[in-house]
């Protein structure tokens, strides 16, 4: 079960959220009992640090310290709240209300608890899960379901991601999507295996062929009214590179390569859990890109849903592929937004690491939104350019476009060119994320994280005028 705010009990703990900056004015305003204990200890307020304050006589702890550093720190760490309380022993704890007592801004204090409730989550699918961490009373002033409901979605893009392919493959992805369907009254079409070519989505069908698991479509839809909203997410279970197969080395953490899936049902739950006006729908390409006799092969031709041909250059860009038909499919549905989001290339996470989420969108005005969305949310993005200048990289010789450019410049940008061909005339947004945590932050264990779709849930209301 995700993490959810606690009830207040009997033994209910106080935490003072100190910052650096006026730890020393605090620490005057204190008796001579918590002055000598926080001295000893060498408490200052740095982010990251926590002290159990005893009673009077040395009984049970009443209060808390958790630091909160110092503005510059809080630019280098997001979840500063989260990296003290994270070390909080288990129990029940609420935050102090005094002004002076808690540093947070009341503008932070939805995205601080959000880390709160996050440092509880683990990937326990395999082994037994760590014991219950320290758990928060719901402070006033913000909106606790709604934080909950960004924390389980959150919980739901994680668990999918780290599922290994074996566990994750399109057809439990596509029971994922079932499932969520279900909790929210959406419904779900599925087009499998050869019906691909039937109904005509012939690259979802070539990229997936050579896989055990059958490749397939998922189309969830939900809401009846309101502006027609479409996510489409990248849902290669596993990358294996196919014939121009990965090295071992770039292929151990291909299971991430559903992220994009993974972090558009999560985005997804948010809408619904929110239940905001709009009708939305999410496709998601599901297939495995597998290494057999019947793989899709480099210097193929492949002809997809909107009749653009496709040469094959590498089968490790894969992701376009399957993308560009369900991006043609969800554009002749005329959406009011249309948004993809994939672990598409190696490119985006030389260009801009795996802390932020780089995303493409035409309009400076949707850009912003998303930009202001992702600082509400502590979810950070960065807008990379749909240079037109390099369209003509995206066009080779024998077909009207290459999947895999050679010389590999801008790898992420002729990517999302490669893609936005297909979203046709749509008001169109990529986001071309990691997915991954390399190695653990506040509220971030190393594994699988959800990326942007925080940002573009806060951003809605602005993009859509809801
Ligand atoms: N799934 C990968 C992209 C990827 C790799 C994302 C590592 C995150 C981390 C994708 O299918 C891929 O392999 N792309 C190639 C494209 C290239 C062959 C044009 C890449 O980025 O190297
Ligand atoms: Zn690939
Ligand atoms: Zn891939």
């Amino acid at each position: 079960m995700p993490p959810v705010f606690a009830a207040p009990c009997d033994f209910t703990i106080s935490v003072c959220v100190i910052d650096q900056v006026s730890f020393d004015d605090w620490l005057k305003s204190q008796p001579p009992h918590v002055v000598r204990w926080v001295e000893t200890n060498g408490f200052k307020g740095s982010i990251g640090q926590m002290l159990l304050v005893p009673g009077a006589e040395g009984s049970a702890p009443v209060l808390a310290l958790v630091g909160y550093g110092t503005a510059a720190q809080r630019l280098r760490q997001r979840f500063a709240l989260a990296a003290g309380a994270s070390k909080l022993p288990q129990g029940t704890y609420k935050l102090a209300e005094t002004a002076g007592d808690n540093a947070i801004p009341q503008d932070m204090l939805a995205q601080e608890c959000f880390g709160w409730l996050m440092t509880a989550y683990s990937f326990d699918r395999y082994k037994e899960a760590k014991g219950a961490g320290a758990a928060l009373v719901a402070p006033e002033g913000i909106d606790a379901t709604a934080v909950e409901s960004l924390v389980a979605a959150e919980c739901l893009t994680r668990d999918l991601i780290n599922t290994p392919a074996a566990d994750m493959g399109p057809e439990q992805l596509q029971a994922a999507a079932e499932g969520l369907a279900q909790e929210f009254g959406a419904t779900t079409e599925v087009t499998l295996d050869d019906d691909l070519l039937t109904q005509n989505l012939p690259m979802i069908h070539a990229v997936g062929r050579a896989a055990e698991a059958r490749p397939r479509l998922i189309d969830m839809r939900w809401g009846d009214k309101g502006p027609k909203l479409t996510l489409v997410g990248k849902g290669v279970c596993f990358d294996t590179g196919g014939l121009n197969l990965k090295p071992g080395s770039s292929m151990g953490l291909m299971k991430k390569d559903m992220g994009g899936s993974a972090t558009v049902l999560g985005l997804a739950r948010m809408i619904m859990a929110a239940g905001l006006p709009v009708q939305l729908r999410v496709l998601i390409p599901a297939v495995e890109n597998a290494v057999a006799g019947n793989a899709f092969r480099p210097g193929d031709i492949l002809t997809s849903r909107k009749g653009l041909t496709v040469e094959i250059n590498n089968t490790d860009a894969e992701g376009r592929l399957v993308l560009a038909d369900a991006l043609a499919l969800a554009e002749e549905d005329n959406p009011d937004l249309l948004i993809s989001m994939a672990t598409l290339t190696g490119a985006a996470r030389v260009a801009v690491g795996p802390d932020l989420a780089p995303f493409y969108a035409g309009s400076d005005s949707d850009a912003a939104a998303i930009t202001s969305g992702a600082a509400e949310m502590a979810d950070p993005v960065w807008r990379m350019p749909f240079h037109d200048p390099y369209e003509a990289m995206i066009e080779p010789g024998i077909a009207d476009l290459d999947n895999a450019p050679s010389g590999g410049f801008a790898g992420s940008i002729t990517a999302a060119l490669f893609l936005r061909r297909f979203a046709g005339d749509a008001r169109y947004m990529h986001f071309d994320i990691y997915g991954w945590t390399p190695s653990a932050a506040p509220a971030r264990p190393k594994g699988g994280v959800g990326q942007g779709a925080r940002a573009i849930f806060a951003a809605l209301p602005e993009l859509l005028n809801l």
